[in-house]
């Protein structure tokens, strides 16, 4: 494996077809799941010379966690779907790697066992950066008590993804028939979450009735910083400010939700505009190499997530190849700041990104 695409080549291999159409496709026409890769391809690196730096670090410090890569695990669901011991072996790797996970709530193993597993494969005296992805469920008591077990297995922050007021429309997984996990897969974090239950698995609801009045509820009933994941409108950017949100994961569910909606890349310079310094942005979608992660970055993003290269590697070789994945991330992020001439990420900067030459118009120059 010498590169992201390798893993996904690997896993188109050893899946079913119908588990590999579930992890790549998006929603309709998946016009955005493409424009996310492309819009990274438009943009050109253009690097400084003769700078005199220092050999680059790639630490980076998230919501006040401290982080030694900074590329995020994006939630995805249903990890034992394409592994046998599913989001322990995910949890392992990001761990080993010094990456922050964000844990789906749909998840096939618990929370509180995706920590353990993290915290045994942590270096020492590290603090192992995990995070839980959270639909606001109808129900506060439910969406409550998820908090709680949140809060109890460790997360150190919670991420709300706000992009799904319904379940986006994957026709590839209709065609295939494909509804639901295979027995005796479930998401564990569902199940019993009232008291007095046993073994009842509840269905993730989705509604398009929540508000902002709702992210001021949570904030009241958790002390963990929340992000908010999803929004690409900068109003809404600056709506997350206001209702005291610790940070944004600028996402469009990789293509999955909205099609046709912009390549978060594209949206990313509004929002970082809108937010102007007071909270994190984050940015996933389409990220396939180092020179992606340090496109994001420069364009002002702190950190940027993975999606389907994580179900990729972790199909085609469980914990080590979720492991392979992050050390060739790291290498090619750590080679293209070198080449940029920058020393740390915070050396990244707008001026080193410029759109690809379009051509020439009427035969006029371009500066
Ligand atoms: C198989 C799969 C499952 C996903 N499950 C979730 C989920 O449970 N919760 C969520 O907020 N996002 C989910 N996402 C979206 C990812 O968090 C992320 O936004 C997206 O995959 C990033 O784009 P990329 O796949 O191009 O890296 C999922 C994505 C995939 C591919």
């Amino acid at each position: 494996m010498f590169c992201v695409k390798d893993f996904e080549a690997a896993a188109r291999e050893k899946l079913d077809p119908v588990h590999a159409d579930f992890i790549a496709g998006g929603a309709r026409d998946e016009i955005t799941v493409r424009a996310n890769e492309e819009a990274f391809a438009r943009l050109r690196l253009l690097p400084r010379v003769l700078r005199g730096r220092a050999v680059p670090g790639l630490d980076v410090t998230l919501l006040g966690g401290h982080a030694r890569l900074p590329v995020l695990l994006s939630p995805t669901a249903f990890h034992k779907l394409v592994d046998p011991e599913g989001e322990l072996a995910t949890a392992r790797a990001a761990a080993a790697a010094g990456a922050v996970m964000i844990a789906s709530m749909a998840s096939t193993v618990a929370v509180g066992e995706i920590a353990d597993a993290a915290r045994a494969a942590a270096g020492p005296g590290e603090t192992v950066p995990l995070w839980f992805q959270l639909y606001l469920q109808p129900d506060p008591e439910i969406t409550e008590a998820l908090v709680r077990r949140a809060t109890d297995a460790g997360c150190t922050a919670l991420v709300v993804t706000v992009d799904s007021p319904v379940l986006g429309a994957s026709e590839r997984n209709r065609r295939n028939g494909f509804h639901d996990l295979p027995a005796g897969l479930r998401c564990e974090n569902l199940v019993d979450l009232r008291d007095g239950e046993f073994g009842h698995v509840r269905q993730i609801a989705m509604s398009p009735e929540f508000s902002w009045e709702h992210i001021t509820w949570l904030r009241s009933v958790t002390e963990l910083p929340i992000l908010l994941k999803g929004v690409l409108h900068p109003e809404d950017a600056r709506l997350a400010v206001r209702h005291g949100v610790s940070g944004l994961l600028l996402s469009n569910h990789g293509g999955r939700q909205l099609d046709t909606v912009p390549a978060t890349l594209e949206a990313l310079p509004a929002i970082v505009a809108a937010v102007a310094g007071r909270i994190p942005v984050l940015l996933d979608g389409g990220v396939r190499r180092g020179t992606d992660a340090v496109k994001a970055l420069a364009l002002g993003a702190r950190a940027v997530g993975i999606g389907r290269p994580v179900m990729w590697a972790l199909a085609a070789d469980g914990e080590k190849g979720v492991r392979r994945l992050l050390e060739l991330l790291r290498e090619e992020i750590e080679d293209a700041l070198a080449l940029c001439g920058a020393a740390g990420l915070d050396e990244l900067t707008p001026d080193l990104v410029r759109p690809a030459w379009s051509g020439p118009l009427f035969g006029g120059a371009v500066s």
